[in-house]
């Protein structure tokens, strides 16, 4: 994989050079919610414009379906993009149109210019390789060369992530590097004991990294919405709480795998319940109860996990060596339910560990709580593209750049 380093060995003064990265923050209409993510692709845009390049960065937002679609558009992106790097950055209202072409033709040594959401086209998210391949062709006409620094979608196979790189010269960011490089961490040459803690709505999303983790965590600590099915496979009545019902004989032979191989599989052992999910957007109180974890009313619904089940989580990471986190242990979004992630994220901070937030609701979560970024070990900018490289599949945007 060459890295960007070898790219500005080389010089870019004047080459254009297209920029994947992964702009897809959380928006509240127009307001970006946590600007986490363009924070992380500085680094790299910084250095290319200061070298001179002419920089093109491109990103997805959201899943528009392959069409334009304001409520999806870049630009709030590309103004806070601007904003940070403390210069005007240009925006072309299509991806590979008029727009496109006249404001990369437009633009000078050192400027930097967004293009719109590359999922307005197509072409992008094609399965079909010709359909994919079109885009990436018409993609390749706008750059001389191709940055991938985008790695919360390394995981897609995805025009921009995976055949554009193949029609033009191909570095590595600075932003893959270091993700890459913890990821690395976490897989070779893991310090132990190594506690793994995995939240989140769906068990679905996370049974293939549980099945890698089995063989390799010392501890899996569960929370989130995924918790209750683990919770009724062991027998317990889980109210009106989040269940997959299809996923119980999986979870279950889990539990039994875990037990065989002296993995410590924890789970919650009581709960923050409520007959109704919360109003997000009102924050009003809903003056939840905290009930056992064997004891969940039929009309309740577990929404966060409890002090019983914080303490015991944080003990559990206090002398680990290594923590991987991903995924909130509650509705966070509600300050009623937000403790447990809260208790979880402080954890980590007190332990001694190397620690890595992987990416997606964990990592807006300890920025929104309030915590120090810099109080953690990494925090990544990927949550499927983490979980997918710890389940140790090939990611087509990471391929894409190896030869
Ligand atoms: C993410 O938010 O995990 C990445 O930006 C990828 O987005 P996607 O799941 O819509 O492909």
């Amino acid at each position: 994989m060459k890295t960007i380093d070898e790219l500005l060995s080389a010089g870019v003064t004047g080459k254009r050079v297209f920029v994947r990265a992964d702009l897809n923050v959380p928006l509240d209409g127009t307001t970006i919610t946590d600007d986490g993510r363009i924070r992380a692709v500085l680094p790299t845009v910084k250095a290319l414009a200061d070298a001179g390049a002419r920089v093109v960065v491109a990103s997805h937002l959201g899943r528009p379906k392959g069409a334009p679609d304001p409520a999806f558009s870049l630009k709030p992106a590309a103004v806070r993009l601007g904003e940070l790097l403390g210069t005007e950055v240009a925006f072309a209202t299509d991806t590979v149109g008029d727009s496109a072409r006249s404001t990369v033709d437009g633009l000078a040594d050192g400027q930097v210019a967004v293009i719109e959401n590359l999922r307005f086209n197509a072409g992008e998210t094609a399965k079909d390789d010709a359909e994919r391949g079109a885009f990436a062709d018409r993609l390749a006409a706008l750059a001389d060369v191709y940055v991938s620094d985008g790695f919360g979608a390394v995981h897609r196979k995805h025009a921009s992530v995976h055949d554009l790189p193949a029609r033009l010269p191909h570095y590595a960011g600075y932003l893959i590097a270091t993700e890459v490089g913890v990821l690395k961490k976490l897989t070779e040459d893991v310090k132990r004991p190594y506690v793994v803690v995995l939240g989140g709505a769906k068990v679905s999303d996370k049974l293939a990294v549980i099945d890698q983790l089995l063989g390799k965590a010392d501890r899996l600590l569960i929370g989130g919405g995924m918790a209750y099915t683990f919770l009724k496979a062991k027998g317990y009545e889980v109210g009106r709480s989040l269940l997959q019902e299809d996923q119980i004989p999986a979870v279950t032979e889990y539990l039994e795998r875990a037990e065989k191989q002296g993995v410590e599989l924890v789970l919650p052992v009581d709960a923050v319940v409520s007959p109704k999910f919360p109003d997000l957007k009102a924050k009003a109180p809903t003056h939840p109860t905290v009930v056992d974890a064997d004891a969940i009313p039929a009309d309740q619904e577990g929404l966060d996990i409890g002090p019983k089940t914080r303490e015991l989580y944080a003990s559990k990471i206090a002398d680990a060596e290594t923590v991987f986190w991903n995924g909130p242990m509650g509705v966070f979004e509600h300050p009623d339910y937000a403790e447990g992630t809260r208790a979880v994220a402080q954890a980590l901070i007190d332990s001694n560990a190397f620690t890595v937030v992987g990416g997606g609701d964990s990592a807006a979560a300890v920025r929104t709580l309030g915590f120090d970024e810099n109080a953690f070990g990494h925090i990544s900018t990927g949550g499927g593209a983490s979980l997918e490289y710890l389940e140790g599949k090939t990611l087509p945007g990471l391929a894409a750049l190896e030869d």
